[in-house]
Order: structure tokens, then C-alpha cells, then sequence
């Protein structure tokens, strides 16, 4: 590599290291040469042979609800639909990284550490488990701080789907939020900039067939991840006493709905209704805009029963959570807020529902939010959530994308239109829907009906969500 300061690329590598580079004035041709790229000595032989046998119940996981998807694989909401994550799957003794886009699985780890792993993290009775790796690069890369807020909200959005379809598709399909390290130090994902955010457990697979060809790759022995590039470290490095992976108690797995104060669906509860969740996943979209729109008291009602949706997770009981509804144009429902869950209770009791102009301009300047007919906000106590660190954090970022999740699908169940964003002012919301003081707004999410715009602003590469010019 001529040319090159090795340091630069080493895993110590640093902006530092970098600052001095230049400004010790380093010839022409380093410079140059930090912008060129070098090919792989050879081409990789890719072995194209049936996937083993007992992988293929988690291959169809990514394969349902997949079709016409802007990543390639599952469908879920995410932010500036960035998908700042990767996938592993552990059946028997062998560790598969799965490229969902390109249908390919690449056998990664092999043998007895990968069942001592997977017993440490107490998964050995599992037929299989797949594993959300967390790359939070590639979301702050364009959000910047933010973007590590996002990529939490995103994997509980792609986890919850993943339990989702396996409850359908399993005897029993469970979602560990704290898992051990083992599996992480194990694929030396610290050292990639990822770590293990969730893992679902699998037993009793339905089918063991999927309906697309995916080819088969051995790579055991070869990092995981590919070059390190130093702007990704720093980013890294950013996060140290923020990042949620660390392990928390071993939590027992329960059957319920995701905040404790929600009732357990009762028999005659409309939701999913005839549809299973499975179409529901496939069918659900987030809107680009909404048009000036009422809906009714009833498809709200069917919507937010999918919340009360019980999952099997290993979330503590207590969350401290509030879920708030603000009513904008609903038909035969007073505009205002309404605290659905949890702590919300109103400051201002006759509060009323945001102008359009106040909307907009909480949701950092969002001018295709304008019209949207009812907003629920997912909020804590913002002391509460410092105190409980960055594993409280993550555990109530975790539930209030899992919550917005079910919100999607109870939305597509219903026909009403529905699209979160992670763009929106916490304090200019606590204000305006008179939550109570010291809450912090966590997750947004906009009910309504669709206009006719056809581009997704917060695909585009400019922040939009953030007012960026
Ligand atoms: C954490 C998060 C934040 C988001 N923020 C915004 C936002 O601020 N504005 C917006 O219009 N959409 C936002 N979205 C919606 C995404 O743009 C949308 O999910 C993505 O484009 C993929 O489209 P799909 O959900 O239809 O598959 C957000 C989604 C997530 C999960």
C-alpha cells in the first residue's frame, strides 16, 4: 500500500492521528492515495450449495415480507430507511452471517465455541437463534448523534417483526433484549463497531422450506466485518457508557402486552382480526404525507388495540413508559390530548390539539406532517430514564419501537395511514400536548390519510427530518 500510514487504518487509528498527518504537511501522494481503493488479491470462491437443512426456517423469515422492499429484506420502518443493522443465525454448532439483499448465508464460526456461547447465553435448548447486530454507523453517519437513537428505535422495529412472524411460524419464538456477551466477543463485533442488540429464540419451526434460492458461503476463519475505517472508530468510540449492549440481569421471559398497565387482550378484541400478523407485515408502508383528513373514533380505536398485542419477551415488568394520543381530526372526539398508558397525566387540562403551523414546526420543519389527524406520542420521565443508564435507555427505546411497530401493523389492519419520525422537538411536543413536566418525548408516530406525494423525504440523502439546508 504505497503510501499509506498504516495507523490511519489500525483499530487505534484516530482523527488525531490523522489532524497531525496532514498538518505535518505529508507529500501530495498520501493524500491521494487515502481517496483510492485496491481490489481483493483474488476473487472469492463462492460455493453455491444447498443451505443446510436446518437454517431454512430462519431464511424464510427474511423472506416473507420482503417483496419490493427499499433494503432487500424484511419490511420495517426505519430511519431515512438506512437499516443501520446485520443479521446472524446460530443453528447447532455453526454461526451464519445472513446478506437478506443478496440472499446469501456465510458460515462464519463453526464448533465447540460456538456452543459454549450459545449456552452462556442461554440459548443451547434453542433450535435456533438470530441475532440483530447493531452497526450504528451507518445511521449517525447521516444523523450524527441522533442517529444512535435511531438505529435503537430501528432494530426494536426489525426485532418485534422478526418475533412477530416466528410467533406464526414456531411453537415458540422468544425475544432476549439483554443478551449475554458471549455470542458478540465470539464473532469480535466490538472490534467491528457492532454489538448484539437482541436475540430471538426459536423452537418448533412450522416449515422447513423458503421460497427464495439463497447460496451458501464458507468463510470460517475470515473477519466478519469487513475494512475498518477510521471515521466509523471515532463514531465508535463516541458511544463508550452509552451503548446499551451491556449485559443487564438475566431476566425471566413472559407472556404480556408491552406496558404493564395495558390490559390483556380480551377474546372479542378486534385485533389482528381475520388477517394474520404475517399479511399485516407485508402489507404495512409508512406514509409520505398526509392530506387534510378525519378519521373516525373506530378505525383509531382498531388501530391501538394492536398495542395491547402480548409478546414474549424478557423486558422488565415495570417501564415507566406513557403513551399519549393527541387528537387533531377524529369525528366525534374532542381535539386535545388523551393519556392512553402510564405516566401522562395532563398538565394543562384544557389542552388543545397543535395547529398545523405548531406541528410542523416540532416536527423540525416537516411540511408533508401538516395534516395528520392524530399523533401518539410514547414519553418517560426524563430524570427516571438517566437514572436507570444506558441499559433503562435501551430497554425503553426498545419498547417504544416495539410499541410503534404494532401501532404499523394495527394501522394496516385498519386502513389508516401511519408513519413514525425520530425528527421532532421533545420539549416543543411536552408543551404542546401538556404532558407532564420532566417528561421527555422518546417516539413520534402520525395517524391520517395519505396525500399524494410520492417521494419519502427522509430517504433522500439531506436530513430533511432535521431541517437540514
Ligand atoms: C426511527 C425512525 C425515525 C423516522 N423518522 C422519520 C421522520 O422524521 N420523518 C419521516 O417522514 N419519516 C420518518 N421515518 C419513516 C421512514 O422514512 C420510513 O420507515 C422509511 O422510509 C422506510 O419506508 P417504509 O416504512 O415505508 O418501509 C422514521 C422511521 C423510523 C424507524
Amino acid at each position: 500500500m504505497n503510501g499509506y500510514t498504516p495507523a490511519l487504518y489500525a483499530p487505534s487509528g484516530s482523527v488525531g492521528v490523522l489532524d497531525s498527518a496532514i498538518s505535518t504537511g505529508q507529500d501530495a501522494s498520501w493524500r491521494w492515495d487515502r481517496m483510492m481503493l485496491t481490489a481483493p488479491a483474488g476473487t472469492r470462491a463462492v460455493a453455491c450449495r444447498d443451505v443446510p437443512a436446518e437454517l431454512r426456517p430462519v431464511l424464510r423469515l427474511f423472506d416473507t415480507a420482503s417483496a419490493g422492499t427499499l433494503n432487500g429484506g424484511p419490511s420495517v420502518p426505519s430511519a431515512g430507511a438506512l437499516h443501520p443493522y446485520e443479521y446472524f443465525a446460530a443453528v447447532g454448532e455453526a454461526i451464519y452471517a445472513l446478506d437478506a439483499a443478496r440472499h446469501r448465508c456465510t458460515l462464519v464460526r463453526s464448533g465447540a465455541a460456538v456452543r459454549t456461547a450459545l449456552e452462556q447465553a442461554g440459548l443451547a435448548d434453542t433450535d435456533a437463534a438470530v441475532l440483530v447486530v447493531l452497526r450504528p454507523w451507518l445511521s449517525m453517519r447521516k444523523y450524527g448523534d441522533r442517529g444512535y437513537l435511531y438505529a435503537q428505535l430501528d432494530a426494536a422495529h426489525l426485532a418485534t417483526h422478526l418475533l412477530v412472524l416466528a410467533t406464526e411460524s414456531h411453537d415458540r419464538a422468544e425475544l432476549r433484549t439483554t443478551p449475554s456477551g458471549s455470542l458478540g466477543e465470539l464473532l469480535s463485533l466490538d472490534a467491528n463497531c457492532r454489538y448484539v442488540h437482541s436475540v430471538l429464540a426459536l423452537r418448533g419451526a412450522h416449515h422447513d422450506t423458503h421460497p427464495h434460492e439463497w447460496s451458501f458461503v464458507d468463510e470460517r476463519g475470515a473477519a466478519v466485518a469487513g475494512d475498518r475505517f477510521w471515521l466509523e472508530q471515532e463514531c465508535w468510540k463516541s458511544l463508550a457508557g452509552l451503548r446499551g449492549d451491556t449485559p443487564g440481569p438475566a431476566a425471566s421471559v413472559r407472556r404480556g402486552p408491552l406496558l404493564p398497565e395495558m390490559r390483556a387482550q380480551p377474546e372479542t378484541d378486534p385485533f389482528p382480526g381475520p388477517e394474520s400478523m404475517t399479511s399485516l407485515a407485508a402489507k404495512r408502508r409508512s406514509a409520505k404525507d398526509f392530506a387534510p383528513a378525519v378519521l373516525t373514533c373506530d378505525e383509531i380505536d382498531r388501530t391501538l388495540a394492536a398495542l395491547r398485542t402480548p409478546l414474549l419477551t424478557d423486558l422488565p415488568p415495570d417501564s415507566g413508559l406513557g403513551l399519549t394520543l393527541v387528537v387533531r381530526e377524529v369525528a366525534d372526539c374532542a381535539p386535545g390530548s388523551y393519556p392512553l398508558y402510564g405516566p401522562g397525566r395532563m398538565s394543562d387540562p384544557a389542552a388543545v390539539a397543535p395547529s398545523g403551523d405548531e406541528l410542523v414546526r416540532v416536527c423540525m420543519g416537516q411540511e408533508h406532517l401538516r395534516h395528520a389527524s392524530a399523533v401518539l406520542l410514547c414519553h418517560t420521565d426524563r430524570q427516571r430514564l438517566l437514572d436507570a443508564g444506558p441499559r433503562g435507555v435501551s430497554d425503553a427505546l426498545f419498547r417504544a419501537g416495539a410499541l410503534t411497530h404494532l401501532l404499523y401493523l394495527g394501522a394496516a389492519a385498519t386502513g389508516v395511514d401511519v408513519t413514525a419520525i425520530g425528527g421532532f422537538d421533545s420539549m416543543g411536543w411536552r408543551v404542546l400536548a401538556g404532558l407532564p413536566d420532566g417528561h421527555e418525548v422518546l417516539y413520534v408516530a402520525l395517524l391520517g390519510r395519505s396525500g399524494r406525494t410520492s417521494v419519502k423525504l427522509d430517504r433522500l440523502h439531506r436530513a430533511y427530518a432535521h431541517n437540514e439546508r
